[in-house]
């Protein structure tokens, strides 16, 4: 564990305008400079909706902010006629660095396959970003699977197209505990990390199942934060509604002190 920063991750979905996103990421820096936050020790990334990503690039690079941009979604294809979409190219020249694909609501709203997510991932790594692969089981799939079935056939299906030496981030979200306020026990984030880790031994070898960080996302607040760190096997948060309030979002960071 030693061995992987750990990552907190702010999901923001469908929430802030650009304007917004400006005030919300002063905010967090400033409240950041406050603590002496320091960012080698704990990496922050916070994935904006579409329209904000070039605000916040600018902010990011004109304030010499360490924060790291992520976007939300990305289009499998390069580019052509596929209108609304996004391209992983024209994320990359914002200097987005994450791209989260295969997100619950995505896979639920949308009708996202494995096998698109999969696709996903790759146009990432292709332009050069690392993607954050999300997956989790629905409540109902919980109980006719138990926790990490789905997870680990979600996880093989996305990185079956992604080429052996591509990095990534794994983020486990049982969409359940997905915006409900009922967040997993530090026990279940850590009993389906400890899988995926072992699936990633198997599929991927044992330096990129060490080097590899596993966030637990899921109703994570300032007050359960610290119990998923210390799982031995979760390395991060990916946080959705408290990563709105800039100074929730600051004591999550600092889930140490
Ligand atoms: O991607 C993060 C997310 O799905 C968790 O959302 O609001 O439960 O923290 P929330």
């Amino acid at each position: 564990k030693a061995q992987r920063t750990p990552l907190i991750a702010g999901n923001w979905k469908m929430n802030l305008d650009h304007l917004q996103a400006i005030a919300l990421v002063q905010k967090l820096s400033w409240g950041l400079k406050d603590v002496k936050h320091d960012y080698s020790e704990t990496e922050v990334a916070v994935f904006p909706p579409f329209t904000d990503l070039r605000s916040v690039q600018t902010l990011l690079a004109a304030d010499k902010l360490s924060l790291v941009l992520g976007a939300q979604d990305v289009s499998p294809h390069e580019s052509g006629a596929y209108t609304g979409d996004v391209s992983a190219q024209m994320l990359a020249k914002l200097d987005v660095h994450y791209l989260l694909v295969g997100h619950s609501e995505r896979r639920q709203g949308h009708g996202e396959s494995d096998e698109l997510v999969g696709q996903k991932a790759l146009a990432a790594h292709r332009a050069g970003m690392v993607p954050m692969i999300c997956v989790g089981e629905t409540a109902e799939d919980l109980e006719q699977h138990g926790a990490a079935a789905i997870p680990l056939a979600q996880l093989a299906a996305a990185l079956a197209p992604l080429p052996q030496d591509a990095e990534f981030v794994i983020a486990y979200e049982p969409v359940w505990a997905i915006g409900s306020g009922q967040a997993a026990t530090p026990e279940q984030a850590q009993e389906v990390a400890k899988a995926i880790r072992e699936s990633l031994r198997e599929l991927r070898g044992d330096e990129r199942a060490d080097a590899t960080r596993v966030l637990y996302g899921g109703s994570v607040s300032s007050q359960n934060v610290a119990g998923f760190l210390r799982q031995p096997d979760v390395d991060g948060a990916l946080v959705g509604g408290a990563s709105l309030k800039s100074d929730e979002f600051t004591r999550i960071i600092q889930f140490k002190k």
